[in-house]
């Protein structure tokens, strides 16, 4: 049974709703639309000289401030100290500071802008994976005078990794290079060329002098009469209001809470992206249950709200009652996300005890938490160089990024980060600490939903045993380990021992085999590319349904398109089954030296047709989960990396505990 929504007063107006401002609020606007800047730069680079210096410019100061701060310059017969006013402007925030985030207001020619500044990395990567702070655009500051450090290039990393594409760089402290147009084109070309490499091209690289007030607002053409571009203000101007993704990107509603309102249901919750109207149908995520939007709730205002957009906070009630929860997240049939317990991703670790492969951390996606592992590291990349230092580690150290792969133990609703920024991202959080951030790189997306997951007049049958429950009953998951590769690669002899290895750790396996399966369920099929589809979707309904039921399944069908092979993808995926793909390599030429049943034989001279790899295609997997190159290595070790990839997949936390085998450990 869900558990039952909360009863709530019946007064009760929830926070997350905007705010009444003077008795008055635009029909579901937010408070004032603000862009929210992080300036990012090197310590010694005169970020707070830079910050202190908007704020006077614009004149964001409280009264007096910069009076009393100029007059004590003038006594000390010193120049005004920029830095200083930051700190005399925070000292006054500091009571209201509730979060280790910093919001630094100020306007210009009617635009709010919003700086946030955050003590540390941690602090800020932190802020920014969990959306506490999520910048629009980042402004990067080098020193004129000392070019790209290290801390420069791993700020520029970490802006990518968090996908902030928006940057304008700041070549600051001119006036220490005699306000040399030279220098200044050098670091303007050397950083370029360092940000083309993460795929960010700055909107404007602007010579700066935050010291003396050159080109932040005012221009300077006594000293830089060669500079023709805008000044800061006039670029964070030109950018401001252009959120980084389209404000029509696709719904996503992620759910915060439900709640009881007499006999209603109202569900809370953040538009991470997209617009919500009443008697749009939506789909909820995990578990794909469909409602349709009845009302937005307004809470006494005169008008009720039919649409409200994306960044803000909004209650609904739905036609048909479904259950949902938080962390579910709702969509549109047609732009549904990914709904996987594979995640792979661009992650930064920050913790100083490294992350290793199969460590348990808590994946926070949006309001989702859900448990995961590392299964695998593929890559490491050095912040420096951008090149990967090397592909076999055990662990992503602290400051390193690496590309890895998670799994989840219950499904997790996301997008690629350059698809929904919002939903693409995440922390790592290990006790009460978060370790690190990261952002999807890939995501497999199902075909639209627009047409009903059920046919007509057919319903669905909810079982009360959950996959978790068979998991921990059987100390293992269940999944489809799919093996593809010509006929004579060397399938069914490592599925043959894979199944023997599994179950002898008391892992409940079977193998699906092409051949066996083509004396009964699939006995009317032959091997014209419409059979082979159906062949194999037929085997990948089975593998799915004996997955379901908690068992290791190893299909070994030839299952030549990658069409198909997606497709069985994306069925398991869409049932929470983990699916790995096993490209089993051989050689054409090899295959046939080997021969075993004499086919490729008959198929040179005619006898068979439309033989696999003679006379039918076979197209290689582009991204399989392993490679086991039969040609190459003995069948025992193509056999104990199989079995090493599928225990990594399918055992559970505890069994880790009790030191059962890890990869590259004894088998
Ligand atoms: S699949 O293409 O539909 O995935 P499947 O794995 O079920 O093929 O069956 C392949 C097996 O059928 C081969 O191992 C071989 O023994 C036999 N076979 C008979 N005719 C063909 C053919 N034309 N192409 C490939 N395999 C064939």
């Amino acid at each position: 049974m869900p558990p039952a929504p909360k009863p709530v007063p019946k007064d009760y107006v929830p926070a997350f709703f905007p705010k009444r401002q003077g008795g008055a609020r635009a029909a579901g606007g937010p408070e004032e639309p603000r862009t929210s800047i992080v300036v990012v730069g090197h310590v010694d680079h005169g970020k707070s000289t830079l910050i202190g210096r908007l704020l006077a410019d614009t004149g964001s100061l409280p009264e007096g401030k910069l009076e009393a701060a100029e007059k004590a310059s003038r006594e000390e017969g010193m120049p005004l100290e920029y830095a200083f006013l930051l700190d005399a402007f925070l000292e006054e925030q500091a009571q209201n500071i509730t979060i280790d985030t910093t919001r630094i207001g100020f306007r210009y020619k009617g635009q709010s802008f919003e700086i946030i500044d955050a003590p540390g990395h941690r602090e800020f990567i932190k802020n920014m994976v969990t959306g506490a702070a999520a910048a629009e655009e980042a402004i990067l500051l080098i020193d004129a005078h000392e070019g790209l450090k290290e801390q420069t290039r791993r700020h520029g990393l970490l802006l990518s990794l968090l996908g902030v594409s928006r940057v304008i760089v700041a070549v600051n402290k001119m006036d220490l290079v005699q306000w040399k147009e030279g220098r200044f084109r050098v670091l303007e070309k050397e950083i370029r060329e360092y940000l083309g490499g993460l795929k960010i091209s700055p909107r404007e690289v602007i010579p700066i002098s935050a010291r003396e007030g050159s080109t932040v607002m005012r221009r300077d053409d006594q000293h830089l009469p060669w500079w023709k571009g805008p000044t800061l203000l006039e670029a964070l101007l030109a950018g401001a209001g252009k959120s980084q993704q389209s404000p029509e990107g696709p719904l996503r509603f992620s759910i915060q809470d439900v709640y009881r309102f007499d006999a209603r249901r109202v569900i809370a919750g953040k538009l991470e992206s997209g617009r919500i109207r009443v008697g749009d149908p939506v789909i909820f995520f995990p578990d794909r249950k469909a409602s349709r939007i009845k009302s937005i709730e307004s809470w006494g205002e005169e008008t009720p709200l039919r649409e409200v957009g994306p960044g803000q906070s909004v209650a609904v009630t739905l036609e048909e009652q479904i259950f949902v929860e938080r962390g579910h997240v709702g969509a549109l049939p047609e732009d549904p996300p990914v709904e996987s317990r594979e995640v792979r991703a661009r992650i930064f670790w920050l913790d100083t005890e490294a992350l290793r492969l199969q460590a348990p951390v808590t994946l926070r996606l949006g309001t989702q938490s859900v448990e995961a592992r590392l299964v695998a590291i593929d890559r490491v990349v050095d912040a420096e160089k951008l090149e990967a230092v090397t592909d076999t580690r055990e662990e992503v150290g602290r400051f390193e990024v690496a590309e890895v792969r998670l799994r989840c133990r219950r499904p997790l609703v996301y997008d690629a980060h350059e698809r929904v920024s919002a939903t693409g991202r995440f922390a790592l959080q290990r006790g009460p600490r978060i370790g690190g951030g990261g952002i999807i790189t890939f995501a497999e997306y199902p075909a639209s939903l627009a047409k009903p997951v059920t046919g007509e007049h057919l319903t669905w049958t909810e079982g009360r045993v959950s996959q978790e429950a068979r998991a921990s009953h059987f100390g293992h998951e269940g999944a489809v380990i799919w093996l593809t590769g010509l006929s004579g690669s060397g399938k069914s002899t490592l599925a043959v021992a894979l199944e023997s290895l599994l179950f002898r750790r008391g892992i409940g396996t079977m193998i699906l085999d092409g051949d066996n399966l083509r004396h009964g369920l699939c006995a009317d099929l032959g091997f014209s590319l419409t059979d082979r589809a159906e062949n194999i979707r037929r085997a990948g309904e089975v593998a799915k349904l004996m997955a379901e039921s908690g068992l290791v399944v190893i299909s070994s069908l030839i299952s030549p398109l990658k069409k198909e092979r997606e497709s069985v993808r994306a069925s398991c995926r869409s049932a929470g089954i983990s699916f790995s793909e096993i490209f089993i390599n051989a050689s054409i030429a090899e295959c046939e030296k080997r021969d075993p049943r004499g086919l490729y034989q008959k198929a040179r001279k005619g006898e068979i047709k439309g033989f696999t790899g003679i006379d039918s295609p076979y197209e290689i997997p582009e991204q399989p989960d392993l490679i086991l190159e039969t040609g190459k290595e003995k069948v025992v070790e193509s056999a104990e990396r199989l079995l090493s990839h599928v225990l990594n997949l399918v055992r559970l936390k505890e069994e880790d505990r009790e030191g059962a085998p890890g990869p590259g450990g004894q088998i």
